[in-house]
């Protein structure tokens, strides 16, 4: 494997997994989701002992779905994007009698150590009549002044808004970022490490909402652009407040760099993989599981590919690189 990177392609099943009871309180989005925790000495080597994971449903209509995070997570490993861990899950009693397949998703912070503050929270605190259902208000300027001292903040938000560009994720609203206060517990007079989350929550993007009997349509490479391009191609977040028409995904990564040209450096590494690399590490996922209901065939991860490959000549096109 290239880069000494090497993932887990079995399915882990997660029956034996002690459930997580106080997971309610967490809560929040739209898709089914359980929580439970590894064992304390887990056979496989890419889990984390005694640690939370969320076992994440596909949406009932998109049962494929899953897939999403965990090439994700794959993808990230490669461009150099931290994601959160995500692995093949299954349950056989999930639901009584079928397999159940699901993204295993390692929690990214230590719940006993940890404050998490979420986006919302801080998008609440900085906007007067801030939306949380739609966040209309939800704004990048905003963020970048209330963290005008922490010179990181930029490009964190560089390799995030760069990721999302190359996974086609629409969905990176306030409740899918936050702040990771390290260690915030044991030291409550503060003087911590803070920390942004990794990028979480990458299901709504690699085309997921089209059909399985829909992908050859997009052989028509006019069609392919359109949708490369097309109304949905943005980010949740607007570049300000006052902003008119919200820029699409490589309009608005140009003005980033405009804006602050520090952050191409860091956009051009995340930029710079290739096919070979990407196909390397996504192409075991194919065969990985065999239900039909639930597999990933090969035609979806080849679009997959033209997906992620198209939006990088654009935005390499966009940027002048
Ligand atoms: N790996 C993780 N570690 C810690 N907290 C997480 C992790 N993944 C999700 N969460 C928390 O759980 C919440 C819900 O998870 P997530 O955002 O993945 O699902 P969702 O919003 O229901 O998904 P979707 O919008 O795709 O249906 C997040 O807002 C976050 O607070
Ligand atoms: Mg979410």
């Amino acid at each position: 494997m290239s880069d000494g990177l090497s993932f887990h392609n079995i399915p882990i099943v997660i029956d034996k997994w002690r459930k997580d009871e106080t997971y309610d309180i967490y809560t929040v989005g739209s898709r089914d989701k359980d929580a439970y925790f590894s064992p304390k000495e887990p056979k496989d080597q890419s889990i984390k002992p005694d640690w939370r994971y969320l076992f994440k449903l596909s949406r009932s209509w998109c049962p494929w779905q899953f897939w999403c995070e965990i090439i994700a997570y794959r993808f990230g490993c490669i461009i150099g994007v931290e994601v959160p861990p995500a692995h093949i899950g299954l349950s056989k009693i999930y639901e009584k009698n079928v397999d159940t397949y699901a993204a295993l998703i390692e929690w990214f912070y230590d719940e006993s150590k940890d404050i998490y503050i979420t986006g919302e929270q801080i998008m609440v605190g900085l906007i007067k009549d801030f939306d949380t259902e739609k966040g209309r208000k939800h704004n990048l300027k905003t963020i970048r002044d209330f963290f005008k001292d922490r010179k990181e903040t930029l490009n964190d938000w560089a390799s995030v808004l760069t990721f999302d560009i190359l996974i086609g994720n629409t969905d990176r609203h306030q409740e899918n970022w936050g702040l990771v206060l390290k260690n915030a517990k044991l030291n409550p007079k503060g003087g911590g490490k803070v920390y942004p989350s990794p990028a979480f929550d990458n299901g709504t993007a690699l085309g997921h909402e089209i059909l399985e009997k829909n992908i050859d349509k997009y052989v028509d490479t006019n069609r392919l652009e359109r949708y490369l391009v097309d109304k949905r191609a943005r980010h949740h977040m607007k570049w300000s407040l006052d902003e008119e028409g919200q820029l699409n995904f490589y309009e608005f990564m140009k003005k980033y760099t405009v804006e602050f040209p520090e952050t191409k450096r860091i956009i051009t590494r995340h930029l710079s993989f290739d096919y070979q690399q990407v196909e390397e590490v996504l192409a075991p996922l194919v065969g990985a599981v065999s239900d039909p209901k639930y597999k990933l065939t090969r035609k979806r991860l080849d679009f997959v590919l033209k997906l992620i490959f198209g939006r990088k000549r654009i935005l390499e096109e966009t940027l002048e690189l």
